[in-house]
Parts: C-alpha cells; structure tokens; sequence
C-alpha cells in the first residue's frame, strides 16, 4: 500500500466528517467518556470499532497478542487502571477471535524468544482445562475451544483486580467474554458468568 494513500484518505475521512456533523472535531476534542473498555487481540483482521459498528469516543482500547490480561503487565494494567478509575467505564469486554495465530503460536513446539514468556499465559490456560481439549478431536475444534477459555481466564485475571473488584461494588460494572468468528464476521457472547467467577474469585483474590 501506498503511504501516501494513507493521507489521502485521511483527507476524504475528515470531509465526510465533516459533511454530516460540521461540530464533529469540536465535540470529539472536549473529551472522551466511553462506555466500555474493549481489550481484544492485535491481529490486523479484528478491528474493535468495525467489529463492533462503534464510533471514535465509544470504546477504550487495548489490544495485545492473544488478548491477554497479565497481572505483571504494566501496560494492559494501567489501560485498566485508567479506564475503570477515572473514565468510569461500566463495561469491560474480552473479546477473542477465531483462528488467533498467537493461540495458535502459544502451542507449537518451537522457541519463540521474546514471545515464550507472553505465549506462555496461553499454555497455562492450556494445562487448567488440559482435560477439556484434549477431549476435542478435531484439531481445529480444539484452537477454536482454546479461544473461547483464554478468553474465559482473562476475565477471570480482570475479575481477581482490586480496580474490577472496587467498580463492581462502587457502581455494578460488569465483565464480558466475546469471541469474534472471522469466519462470518459474527461476535460471540461467552456468556460469562460475572457473578459466579467473582465469588470465588473472592475467596482466594478478594482485595477490595
Ligand atoms: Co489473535
């Protein structure tokens, strides 16, 4: 792709901006006060805002390889620290995606350098539910499970912080798990159960 192209459309975008909302810009320079925190994966094929039909303003964002919430991770924490604490957001969303190569990645035999210790979260959620998977035969069953239960543990990893703790009883926010098939484009509801993982989150994690 041309870089150059890049500006140019850039140009077009702010025209069309500007065409239906001549306050458009205005507005969106006051400040931003989302409603959700979306932490999804960095894959170049799984856009929050197009995924999701959302506009600028609408969704925090975060997207790191696998969608992963690491404890010692100083980006994803502060990303959470700063949407929960000071833009209040009532939502979090963890959405993964189908075909995710860093789920893919995470189980292959091979030394990744940097990426072992990241993907190793991965293998982990691998080893909690090790029964589960390696009931599924299909190969491709068994990555597409792997996805929905990474992101099944990221919500949990939110769920065991003092900041998802304190909003949850300060102001009801809640935690969701979303798969987005690229298969069909469609986004899938995990239905997490919010409630039942804080509970016993709580009795080991409690640090509100
Ligand atoms: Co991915």
């Amino acid at each position: 792709m041309d870089l150059q192209q890049v500006f140019i459309n850039n140009e077009h975008w702010i025209k069309e901006k500007l065409a239906s909302d001549p306050a458009y810009f205005e507005h969106l320079a006051k400040g931003q006060s989302p409603e959700f925190l979306y932490i999804g994966c960095s894959d170049s094929r799984v856009t929050a805002e197009d995924l999701m039909g959302i506009k600028p303003g609408e969704a925090f964002i975060h997207r790191n390889i696998a969608n992963l919430v690491n404890n010692v991770d100083l980006n994803v924490m502060s990303v959470l620290n700063y949407a929960v604490k000071h833009l209040k957001v009532n939502h979090i969303v963890v959405c993964g995606h189908y075909a995710c190569g860093g789920v893919k990645a995470a189980m292959t035999p091979i030394d990744m350098g940097i990426l072992n210790p990241w993907l190793r979260n991965i293998r982990d959620v691998y080893r909690l539910h090790k029964d589960e998977l390696n009931g599924i035969t299909d190969e491709e069953k068994r990555y597409d499970r792997l996805v929905e239960l990474n992101v099944q543990e990221q919500c949990v990893n939110l769920i065991k912080t003092a900041a998802v703790q304190q909003a949850y009883y300060e102001r009801g926010l809640q935690v969701h798990g979303w798969v987005f098939d690229i298969h069909t484009g469609r986004l899938i509801d995990l239905q997490i159960d919010f409630l039942k993982i804080l509970k016993w989150v709580e009795e080991i994690y409690k640090i509100s």
